[in-house]
């Protein structure tokens, strides 16, 4: 059992929702019979689509769906060695390693082995710990990189780690943050990055930004340094991703609450959110009084945004788009209405947190990000709920409908919106077991949403919406699972919806009952990262904790993996084994579908998250090898030799 070692984003996901919103939810007589234990509820709900009742009606996109595609490449083994290891019709390329320079027209100093380089340096070389990731396509074999850099490890960062606790250490752990946006072009098989290049980019947690829609200029968003609550400093723990269909990156801030120290005594929304008095691991609070709350009481308002990016202009403000609810997003991935509106679905990744979605208000133009820069403000964001049977429905998180009212702490849109958990609380939302990607099938428009883990699901002394439910059915949940669901009539508009699992994670021949899954074919736990291709293959990776890798549900697994799983016949094969305590994260094609890159973040990171600035490769040297200095996240271009598409 993981007990609290849920982990993601450097942070414990300890959970901090102790509502019980459970009376709410529609659960039948029949489904608590069923429920009488853990292990009768996954065989019935697994088992048999006949107790699904709404996923076995017709819907207008089922007829959509595809017969089996061949996975026609070579399944890797489960591996603990140090490397990336891909199928033999396969080769793997790694560029952009934490500290290889950015590209900008100032250059940059080479990388210190020994992590010596100064944050100034830092702040013109690639960030640390390397997660999500989009490809945006300039030309053939030709486009802009952008990926975020989630978190720092500050026992490698720093050359003796945080032995010592300095204003330049907060600086250079600042500027190792944010998102890099790097110009690449391929030629002969092999991707080369551009430097310089005139789109190279490094936004960190000190890069000047905009807030936009109905939260910006609240009362609750304005500091000394900023009376109009308008403009804010940096992006913070940008963990997955999206793109919009007018070009832009959408990067998310999601445990953005370990940067902060709460005021003395937390407020309830500081609670809500996760902040502590003493601070988080980061330590900036210490030299950077901005991360303060006790100082700073409205800081902590101005994170947990979706942040809106132009790739293609390195002079563009991003933008925190406040209509998009304020959370700890994991990943934005964009769809369209029937009528061409964009869909923005989102996770909260907390124990017991919620799925979202943003449904704009005006249709998307051709023009680009000129001619849609106000999209995003505008718009309905819902919260979900997983009833029995299959069926689901999107609540409105809209002030003045389902008691988001002054009566119920909501004076205004804005306070639903800073405040959106405590308002999803109250609507009823069902609690799920950490909500991570999302990804749309290309052609059916089906929904399939990775749910890491929760080793709290049915713990002792948890309410009871912390209990198995129909959607998480699992107690101690520690190896996830994956949902589908079907937007009724096929409009990602609709306000209800159909859902099933995909897969429970796991060995179906487990010891324990908790931890049998369904998967068909290869085996895996702990599924974060999710994307479709265009081929409507879906791509799967894991984020297995260190502390919890090799051990116990988890002995068989192995380092973390990227695995492909066909959604017409659930067959999953392994793809990928990544270096040793490693995270496989960052998924984004080329439009041609001729190469896949992918991130691997924190090589080497211990069971503590913090490595020994004395031993800097004790659990992993990669990409450099034992004769180099640290590990580094970093970037790799995967293609097949014979130039093919990959995964087919
Ligand atoms: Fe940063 Fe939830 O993964
Ligand atoms: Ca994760
Ligand atoms: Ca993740």
């Amino acid at each position: 059992m993981l007990s609290n070692k849920d982990k993601c984003g450097g942070l414990t996901q300890e959970g901090v929702n102790f509502s019980d919103n459970a009376t709410l939810h529609e659960v039948s007589v029949e489904r608590r019979r069923i429920l009488k234990s853990t292990a009768s509820a996954v065989a019935l709900l697994v088992g048999s689509h006949s107790l699904n009742e709404a996923w076995a009606q017709p819907s207008s996109n089922s007829a959509h769906r595809a017969v089996g595609k061949p996975l026609g490449f070579t399944a890797v083994p489960i591996s603990m060695a140090d490397n990336v290891t891909v199928p033999p019709e396969y080769v793997a390329q790694v560029f952009y390693r934490w500290g290889d320079p950015t590209g900008l027209a100032q250059g940059a100093p080479a990388f210190k082995t020994d992590a010596s380089n100064t944050w100034q340096d830092q702040s013109l070389q690639a960030g640390m710990h390397h997660d999500g990731m989009e490809f945006f396509a300039l030309g053939k074999d030709h486009g802009l990189l952008a990926i975020n850099h989630e978190y720092t490890d500050d026992g490698l960062l720093h050359a003796d780690g945080m032995k010592t606790w300095t204003a330049d250490k907060v600086r250079k752990s600042q500027a190792a943050h944010g998102v890099s946006v790097i110009e690449v072009t391929q030629s002969q098989g092999q991707w080369v990055q551009q430097i310089p290049s005139r789109y190279a980019r490094r936004i960190t947690a000190n890069t000047p930004m905009v807030l936009s829609g109905p939260a910006a200029g609240h009362s609750l968003m304005k500091t000394q340094a900023d009376p109009q609550g308008t403009r804010v400093l940096g992006t913070l723990n940008n963990c997955a991703a999206g793109q919009t269909p007018w070009g832009t990156y959408l990067t998310c801030e999601e445990n953005w609450n370990g940067y902060f120290s709460s005021q003395a005594t937390p407020n309830a929304d500081e609670k809500r959110y996760g902040l502590r008095p003493k601070g988080g691991g980061y330590r900036w609070h210490e030299h950077d009084s901005r991360f303060d709350a006790a100082i700073n009481p409205n800081e902590p308002h101005r994170f947990g945004w979706v942040v809106e990016i132009d790739p293609t202009d390195p002079t563009h403000i991003p933008i925190k788009r406040t209509a998009l609810g304020r959370t700890k997003h994991e990943g934005a991935t964009t769809t369209l209405t029937r009528d061409g509106r964009v869909v923005v679905y989102m996770g909260d990744d907390e124990r017991f947190e919620y799925i979202y979605k943003f449904v704009s208000r005006d249709k998307v133009k051709p023009g680009g990000f000129k001619a849609n820069q106000h999209v995003l403000d505008h718009g309905t964001l819902y919260v979900a709920r997983f009833d029995s049977r299959g069926y689901g429905r999107w609540i409105a998180l809209a002030h003045g409908q389902n008691g988001l009212d002054a009566a119920h702490g909501f004076a205004t849109q804005a306070e639903v919106l800073i405040r959106c958990r405590q308002a999803a609380d109250l609507v009823g939302a069902t609690k799920m077991d950490r909500p991570e990607w999302i990804a749309v099938h290309p052609d059916t428009g089906e929904v399939f949403v990775t749910l890491t883990n929760n080793s709290q699901r049915g713990a002792a002394g948890r309410p009871a919406s912390d209990m198995p439910n129909d959607a998480n059915p699992r107690a101690d949940n520690v190896m996830g699972h994956i949902i589908r669901w079907r937007e009724v009539d096929g409009d990602p508009a609709a306000t209800e919806f159909r859902w099933i699992h995909f897969a429970l994670a796991g060995d179906p021949l487990a010891k324990k009952a908790e931890h049998q899954g369904t998967v068909k074919g290869d085996l895996y736990g702990s599924p974060d990262g999710l994307s479709f291709d265009r081929n409507g293959l879906l791509w799967i990776q894991t984020d297995i904790s260190t502390s919890a890798m090799h051990k116990g549900a988890y002995e068989f697994v192995g380092n973390n993996m990227m695995l492909v799983s066909d959604p017409a016949t659930g067959e999953t094969k392994r793809f990928l084994t990544g270096p040793a305590g490693c995270e496989i994260t960052g998924l984004a094609f080329a439009p041609d579908q001729k190469t896949l890159f992918i991130n691997i973040q924190h090589p080497g990171e211990p069971d503590s998250e913090r490595s020994d600035p004395a031993k800097p490769r004790a659990v992993s040297s990669w990409p450099d090898g034992q004769g180099g200095g640290r590990p580094r996240s970093a970037t790799v271009a995967i293609r097949r030799k014979d130039g093919g598409v990959v995964g087919t």
